[in-house]
């Protein structure tokens, strides 16, 4: 009797409690746990098993999706050697993949989700939505990224890489996630307002067409200085030598 009683609870339990966790919940943990499955295979050697981090890669609690979805959607991670700076390169992993990483890294705490496409789409704003876009980027990038862009030099080795190329959506989220030596630049600092503003100024200059000439690598008024100093200042001495020995030869 004992036993039939125990077993009736039981099936009673069970057909009352699965009702509680909805089918969203399932669908997500078992994309974190096809995340977790691919995280150990791919990354855990640097990460940890559990993301917890190592002495060749840093912790992942916290970095939120959108920086797994930027260092391996831009090709970053997996990194080959952890000691140089990951060059952006074509990805090994689907769409889908990547998804199911950062969904994972998502799960162990929260950080910076991969934004929607209406946060970082910029078309449609103004010629001075724009050119707010154009002061914004010159006051926080263009000091590591040139003025246009293009990219620089940084100290001990590293660089500021080319945003020719970057997607929206990888700005949207370098951004807000700041990878190595870069700010983060969180929603408190920075609206998406701001940050569509700069993607729509990135991608109105990069759709700009050369008129000839010179961009001198686009470092504006240092290299065009430099070119006046060197030029300019060299011919007038030039000149100022030439005119001195033709005139102690006359004399
Ligand atoms: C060879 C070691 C190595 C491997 C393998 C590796 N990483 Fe990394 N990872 C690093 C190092 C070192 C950094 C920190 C330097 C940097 O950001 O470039 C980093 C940084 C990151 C960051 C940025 C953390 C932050 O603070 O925003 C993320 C996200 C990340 N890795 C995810 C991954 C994922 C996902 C994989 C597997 C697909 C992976 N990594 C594989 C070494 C590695
Ligand atoms: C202190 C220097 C610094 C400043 C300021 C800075 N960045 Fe960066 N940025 C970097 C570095 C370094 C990287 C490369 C990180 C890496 O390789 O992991 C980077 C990477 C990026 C990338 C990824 C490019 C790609 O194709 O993979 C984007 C996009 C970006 N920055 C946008 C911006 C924007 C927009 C701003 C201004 C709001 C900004 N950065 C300000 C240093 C800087």
């Amino acid at each position: 009797m004992l036993l039939l009683a125990l077993v009736l609870v039981g099936c009673v339990y069970a057909l009352v409690s699965p009702a509680t966790s909805s089918t969203a919940d399932t669908n997500v943990s078992s994309q974190a746990a096809a995340g977790k499955a691919i995280f150990e295979t791919n990354c855990s050697s640097c990460h940890g098993m559990n993301g917890e981090g190592t002495t060749q890669g840093p912790s992942l609690a916290g970095v939120g999706s959108a920086s797994v979805d930027f260092q391996m959607g831009t090709g970053r991670m997996p990194m080959a050697r952890p000691e140089a700076q990951a060059p952006s390169k074509r990805t090994a992993f689907t769409d889908e993949e990547i998804a199911q990483v950062a969904a994972y890294i998502a799960s162990l705490a929260p950080g910076p989700s991969i934004p929607d496409s209406e946060q970082y789409t910029a078309t449609g704003l103004s010629a001075e939505e724009i050119a707010r876009g154009g002061e914004l980027f010159r006051t926080n990038c263009s000091a590591c990224h040139a003025i246009d862009g293009r990219g620089g030099a940084l100290p001990n080795g590293s660089y500021a890489p080319s945003l020719l190329k970057t997607s929206d959506k990888h700005i949207y989220e370098a951004m807000r996630t700041g990878p190595q030596q870069m700010p983060v630049f969180s929603k408190g600092a920075m609206t998406d307002q701001d940050v569509k503003e700069i993607i729509a100024y990135l991608s109105t200059i990069h759709s700009e067409p050369n008129d000839g000439g010179f961009a001198l690598g686009g470092l504006g008024p240092i290299s065009e200085g430099l070119w006046a100093w060197i030029i300019g200042i060299g011919a007038c001495v030039v000149v100022a030598v030439w005119l001195a020995k033709k005139g102690a030869r006359a004399r």
